[in-house]
């Protein structure tokens, strides 16, 4: 029998079994209604699903209504939202997949347009376009994101309670959801990140200055959700590896940040990079097919915790090499599965493991099956 290719191999997390290592990547898609998901949710959950990952992530959905990204951001913030969200877990299930969900603040990036209106800060524009005003958005300093960004308030240490508190009951209720694996945002700038980054956090206090200062937060909201999560089922942290190439938050700050996460029982580390506005001269990594997958190779080696690697990840040859080199966990893609939700089928065909067609819906496979038979691909 020829070998099963590690993309198709099960893995074991706790006692957690992903049928494969595909992940789909957390995408928001800032189509809720005051923070509720609507068909678009189903509809969209529904054909990655179908598409054959072993582990589809529901979007970065906010602890408060202050810790949105947009109007549209899917929340989690109130008990009547947790309807939708066990709605979406169990349509991914009857794929025979399993259900993830991000949870996030957004911090100073939050009071934003969507990507597609501008992408900037809420103005009045917006109100008379759309009835979508601005609110105070809160961050680790009140150093803006960027020129013509609002400056954020500073969190006092009492509001930073109130935020982890925030957190906490977004665990309890994403649980109640029935999600199988929760991960908390640390990246891409938003709360979290503003905490670990320099670029963003010039506090004096216990969660300013050094980087054990500046992990503080992030890591006890990581503990809380460790001890919200059931201990049967892993919890995963995404961070941005690096600020940029040459500056702010480096990879050995992320193995640092990383062997912490996994003393307080975080089971797997979601390698992403970027989302802090550097000053003029700095450099973001290149977007190279692969580029963060550096990245996920050295903290899973140096920091001894399985990670995700994501980012510009579509050949399904390439995405093999990663898991055989051991220099990640879990592969996720984002776009190309927008592109193409049946990735994760079409390369198991490709990879020659599925004479059955068994990673597609049979309403799908057993036609699919008769025309490639007669037919050709
Ligand atoms: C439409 C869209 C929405 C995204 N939303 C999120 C998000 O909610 N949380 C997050 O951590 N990353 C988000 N990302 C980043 C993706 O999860 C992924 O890391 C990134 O797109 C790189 O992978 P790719 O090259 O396969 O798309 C988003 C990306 C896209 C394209």
């Amino acid at each position: 029998m020829t070998e099963l290719p590690l993309l198709f191999t099960p893995l074991q997390l706790r006692d957690l079994e992903l049928k494969n290592r595909i992940v789909v990547s957390p995408m928001a898609t800032y189509s809720a209604r005051e923070g509720f998901a609507t068909d678009w949710h189903t509809a969209h959950i529904g054909k990655l699903a179908a598409g054959g990952a072993g582990l589809v992530f529901v979007e970065q959905s906010s602890v408060s209504i202050q810790g949105r990204i947009t109007h549209g951001c899917l929340g989690i913030w109130s008990d009547d939202q947790i309807e939708g969200h066990a709605g979406l877990a169990a349509l991914i299930h009857q794929f025979n997949a399993k259900a993830a969900i991000q949870i996030a603040h957004s911090g100073r990036k939050g009071s934003s347009q969507r990507p597609w209106e501008g992408g900037g800060p809420l103005g009045k524009a917006d109100i008379d376009a759309r009835g979508e005003g601005p609110w105070e958005i809160a961050a680790s300093s009140s150093i803006p994101f960027d020129n013509g960004w609002p400056a954020p308030h500073m969190l006092t240490a009492a509001e930073i309670d109130v935020v982890v508190d925030d957190f906490r009951h977004a665990f309890r209720r994403a649980r109640a959801a029935r999600y199988d694996i929760v991960e908390l945002h640390c990246a891409h700038g938003y709360l979290m990140h503003s905490f670990l980054s320099p670029l963003a956090n010039n506090r004096n206090d216990e969660y300013g200055g050094s980087r054990e200062n500046r992990m503080r937060l992030p890591l006890r909201v990581a503990a809380i959700m460790r001890e919200e999560w059931p201990d049967h089922l892993p919890v995963f942290v995404r961070i941005s590896s690096v600020d940029g190439v040459d500056i702010g938050w480096s990879i050995e700050d992320s193995i640092a940040f990383a062997t912490e996460l996994r003393a307080v029982g975080v089971d797997v580390v979601d390698c992403s990079s970027g989302g802090m506005k550097l000053p003029r001269g700095n450099s973001l990594v290149s977007r190279t097919p692969g580029f963060q997958v550096p990245f996920a190779e050295r903290i899973q080696r140096e920091a001894g915790i399985p990670t995700v690697a994501v980012g510009l990840i579509r050949e399904a040859e390439y995405a093999e090499g990663i898991l055989k080199d051991g220099k990640a966990t879990l592969i996720a893609l984002g776009r190309e599965l927008l592109w193409n939700p049946n990735w994760p089928a079409q390369t198991a065909l490709a990879l020659g493991c599925d004479a059955e067609w068994s990673h597609w819906p049979e309403q799908y496979g057993w036609w699919l099956k008769r025309r490639v038979a007669q037919q050709g691909r």
